[in-house]
């Protein structure tokens, strides 16, 4: 499977994705995160919520990320958050270091999902948290995209783990899980000329990975139905999966 190369799309990155303002809120109604706290976004891309976080906590923020181009906006964005090169299964921070590791929309990149949890056990402290943000299976069939991309869904159902391996994967490493939380599920929205414009950028990585004809097709199909108004869907919503390091 072709992968998505995020130092070419990082200059667009943040048109298509801003921080997510109720998921932070979510963390920190969870979390007991003080100025001491030490939090450590995984794949943190250009720092859209690696610096929201550190606004609204205070606490000490590091983001790791392995692509040059999103570290670099990242470092842009926030000088009191710690940016460093590294992925998944290579932080590059002490052991029992962490109170609270997350990483929002990133999994599905990671090859090794079990040399990352082994990693994470190691980073963070006894009684630390880890938040896996991701899509069920579920979830990327319901998709508002899938409409007109019928291909993204099986794309990435390959690529993403469904929530009960992320679990037996965590398991595996003695990471203990909490629970999972679902945010946005069957929220209304509206598609408008905007979701045509990221849709047209290719800012949704998975449009990078099905066949020419088909994302053609599907432009078409979209620009017709805009011609009518606005189109009415629903969020398919993001699951949040919550473990301990016991
Ligand atoms: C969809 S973006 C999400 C970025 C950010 N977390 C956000 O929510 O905006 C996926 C990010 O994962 C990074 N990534 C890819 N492979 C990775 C790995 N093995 N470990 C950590 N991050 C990885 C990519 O470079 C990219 O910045």
């Amino acid at each position: 499977m072709p992968t998505v190369n995020y130092n070419k799309i990082s200059h667009i990155y943040d048109d298509v994705r801003q921080a997510d303002i109720e998921l932070i809120t979510h963390f920190l109604a969870e979390l007991d995160l003080n100025d001491a706290a030490t939090i450590l976004d995984i794949g943190c891309g250009t720092g859209n919520h690696t610096d929201l976080l550190q606004k609204v906590t205070h606490s000490h923020v590091y983001g790791i990320e392995p692509s040059a181009g999103m570290l670099s906006r990242a470092r842009q964005k926030n000088r009191h958050v710690v940016f460093q090169s590294g992925d998944a299964a290579h932080i590059p921070f002490d052991d029992d270091y962490f109170d609270f590791v997350y990483m929002t929309d990133v999994i599905h990149h990671v090859p090794d999902i079990n040399s990352m949890f082994a990693e994470i056990k190691r980073g963070l402290k006894t009684n630390g948290n880890v938040c896996i943000v991701t899509q069920s299976h579920h979830q990327i069939e319901q998709r508002p995209i899938v409409q007109f991309f019928p291909g993204t869904a099986s794309v990435d159902k390959a690529r993403y783990p469904d929530i009960d391996q992320i679990v037996a994967q965590a398991a595996a490493q003695s990471l203990k899980f909490i629970k999972t939380t679902v945010l946005y599920e069957n929220q209304a929205i509206e598609l408008g000329p905007e979701f045509l414009e990221l849709v047209k950028k290719k800012g949704y990585s998975m449009l990078h990975l099905i066949a020419d004809e088909e994302y053609d097709e599907g432009v078409k199909r979209l620009e017709t139905e805009l011609r009518y108004g606005t189109i009415k869907s629903t969020l398919s919503g993001e699951t949040l999966v919550w473990f301990i390091k016991p």
